[in-house]
């Protein structure tokens, strides 16, 4: 991508304002993008890997016992989107039994990450044309020319990230996806689903505190690339599961009354308020076909036994 120095130092001034705007409202929110330096991805992954954290497991799980049902919603004609870096395990699963597809597109924010991880692919799967396209998969999107005939698009977005979004920008999400994959295209979504609050309050409060650390690492962030001077030990990561709207919320709350800032910008919190840094939505099967409704249809779910977690596939109308 052509990417010269006024344009990075552009994206830093509008990442900072969008910062500063944040925590000018009166519940104080951070970006939830921010997590994802190279500490916090790895602190991701390894709370992918912790008892308490169930998504990924289930997730795995439910693509094991049913891959050859999941697996035939794609054909010889079939492009494989998908949105993140196709580095995770439950990508190999997927390309390992589609080897005829017309192509695999990873998109992802992080370039060179992105390439990395293409790179890998093509030694991995050698019959499989991959075309990595490094992009803010939350705005609109062009593919590349594809070799290989195409006669139907099917993206995937695992891992719950869906439940990330604020139920209104999920719906702006579906429509992103809705234009790209056309008539005839499909989506393969991973969706995390109401339960237990105890389990799911758990989930996001480990007890070897890694989502604490994967938590309290944005301020670190903060503090190094864009000068604030924050210091991490006065706030505590909480979780915390809200009825109302069927979600965590993922908060850093402050142990003390405390002022932090930067760019001659002061902010002020009292012990015991929060900086909110993610949302994470649960759905009932119901709601979920409800949400997607304006683009899709859902034409199958497979869940785990317990109904914890679910793989659904939607269809464009
Ligand atoms: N998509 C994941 C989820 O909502 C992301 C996640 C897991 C997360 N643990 C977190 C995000 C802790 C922020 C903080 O389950």
């Amino acid at each position: 991508m052509d990417k010269n120095i006024e344009t990075v130092k552009d994206d830093k001034a509008s990442e900072l304002s969008e910062i500063l705007d944040g925590l000018n409202k009166k519940q104080k929110t951070l970006p939830s993008k921010l997590f994802y330096d190279e500490r916090g991805s790895k602190l991701f992954d390894q709370i992918c890997e912790l008892e308490e954290y169930y998504p990924t497991r289930t997730e795995l799980k439910i693509m094991e016992e049913n891959i050859d049902e999941i697996t035939s919603v794609f054909n010889d004609e079939s492009l494989f989107i998908e949105f993140g870096s196709g580095s995770s395990i439950k990508t190999r699963i997927l390309l390992e039994h589609l080897p005829n597809i017309s192509g695999y597109i990873p998109i992802d924010i992080s370039e060179e990450y992105l390439l990395k991880s293409a790179q890998q692919l093509r030694n991995e799967f050698p019959a499989i044309d991959i075309y990595p396209v490094a992009a803010d998969y939350t705005k609109p999107l062009i593919l590349p020319p594809i070799a290989k005939k195409v006669s139907h698009k099917i993206a995937y977005f695992p891992g719950s990230t869906i439940g990330n979004f604020p139920v209104q920008e999920a719906k702006e999400f579906l429509k992103v996806i809705f234009d790209l994959v056309g008539e005839h295209g499909g989506l393969l979504i991973g969706v995390d689903l109401k339960k237990d609050v105890k389990i799911l309050e758990a989930a996001y409060n480990d007890s070897q505190g890694v989502t604490a650390e994967f938590n309290l690492n944005i301020l670190h962030r903060l503090n190094r690339e864009f000068g604030f001077d924050y210091n991490p030990d006065n706030f505590e990561h909480r979780a915390i599961y809200n009825e109302e709207f069927g979600r965590i919320e993922m908060h850093l709350f402050s142990k003390v009354d405390q002022e932090f800032g930067a760019n001659n910008q002061r902010f002020q919190i009292k012990k015991d308020e929060s900086i909110l840094t993610e949302y994470s939505h649960k759905y009932l099967l119901k709601d979920f076909a409800e949400l997607v409704s304006g683009y899709f249809s859902v034409e199958k779910v497979w869940t785990d036994s317990n109904s914890l977690f679910s793989i659904q596939y939607l269809t464009t109308k």
